[in-house]
């Protein structure tokens, strides 16, 4: 199967690739988290192939992409009043809401629960082409089970070319992790994926906010099916640390000294521009990719997934990562930075 690219620029465009989903077949789409790919998640055939696309387990469930509020009322049975007032103050946005889920939506989509996911991306032609079809299209990330998430057109292509017939392209995604994914419990909110949307943004609408405890401690499991699985991995070893920029310094110091015996060893750095510079000062040969300056979470959750594909394909041996406070979106940085490391997250400066 040849896979096309298209930019989505004009309407017949997008009437073509809203006939590709009408027939089942798969398109991947841009959202401001990362590339979708999207089928109709209504239907079983479509569903499928996501599923063996993907190469994903069959017990974790999609999310359903809607292109408005509206929407979300014929694949739901219960919309709660705190379910509405996140939707209005968060859509579109990078916030996927769990619902009780309407009796046609199979149980192929939910992973045979009786939820379902659903969110409204803040993406121009992603909704213009979810407005051209009269289902809610199921998409996970169009990665391969298991690999980091596509945050470019280019990302895609690797995973997907041959699976798939088409791919809109629309550069870069803007905040490059994937949305929270939250479930309402009476006034409660609990984050079961987190995201761009953070836990302070979410404080003013429920009596309480807390994290699934499956997110945390092993013995528990997690309430999103996807938060169980080893996720985001490079290829190469990873170790991610976390401190002030002296303390990150002499810790990336240690370990490519350590590393110089093993002539095979080819080193990446994904750090702070503050990080970098002593680093390459003392002339450390390595790949840095230097995401902005420290501290500044946002752009380091949008460049960490291009980051550890751009290591694979430089065929980075060992990445040493920058990682950041848990504070606000830091902690969504930190969660994927822990499963990308493999756990391997060390604190600097603390005994
Ligand atoms: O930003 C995003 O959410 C991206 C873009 C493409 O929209 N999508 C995405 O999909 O990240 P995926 O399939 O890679 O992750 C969906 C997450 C998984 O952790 C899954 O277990 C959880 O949402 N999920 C889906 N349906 C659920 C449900 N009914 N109950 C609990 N968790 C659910
Ligand atoms: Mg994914």
């Amino acid at each position: 199967m040849e896979t096309k690219i298209y930019t989505g620029e004009t309407e017949a465009e997008l009437k073509l690739l809203a006939e590709l989903l009408q027939a089942d077949e798969l398109v991947a789409i841009p959202t401001e988290t990362v590339y979708g790919l999207g089928g109709n998640g209504l239907s079983e055939r479509a569903v499928k192939k996501i599923f063996a696309a993907k190469g994903r387990p069959s017990d974790n469930p999609l999310i359903l992409h809607v292109p408005n509020k509206e929407s979300v009322y014929p694949i739901t049975s219960d919309v709660s009043s705190l379910a509405e007032r996140l939707m209005d103050a968060f859509w579109p946005g990078p916030l996927t809401l769990v619902l009780p889920k309407a009796a046609h939506v199979p149980y192929v989509t939910t992973g045979g629960l009786e939820s379902v996911a659903v969110r409204c991306p803040d993406n121009d032609k992603c909704r213009a082409l979810l407005s051209l079809v009269d289902f809610p299209v199921g998409a996970p990330s169009a990665n391969i089970s298991g690999r980091p998430s596509p945050t470019t057109t280019r990302d895609v292509y690797e995973d997907m070319a041959g699976r798939i017939p088409a791919i809109l392209d629309d550069g870069p995604c803007s905040i490059g992790l994937e949305s929270t994914v939250v479930e309402c419990q009476e006034d409660k909110i609990v984050i079961l994926r987190p995201g761009r949307v953070t836990e302070s943004m979410l404080a003013p609408f429920a009596t309480k906010v807390e994290y699934d405890k499956g997110l945390q401690d092993v013995k528990e499991i997690p309430r999103a099916p996807g938060m169980k699985y080893k996720h985001y991995a490079p290829k190469g070893e990873m170790v991610t640390y976390v401190g002030t920029v002296s303390e990150l310094v002499m810790a990336m110091t240690d370990y490519w000294k350590n590393l110089r015996e093993d002539s095979d060893a080819r080193v990446g750095f994904f750090v702070s521009e503050e990080t970098a510079a002593p680093l390459q000062a003392q002339g450390l040969a390595a790949c840095y990719i230097i995401f902005g300056k420290h501290g500044d979470v946002a752009l380091q959750g949008q460049a960490l997934y291009d980051a550890l594909l751009t290591f694979d394909r430089e065929g980075i041996t060992h990445i040493v990562a920058e990682g950041t406070s848990e504070n606000d979106f830091g902690r969504a940085v930190m969660n994927r930075l822990d499963k990308a490391s493999n756990h391997q997250v060390i604190l600097l400066g603390k005994v």
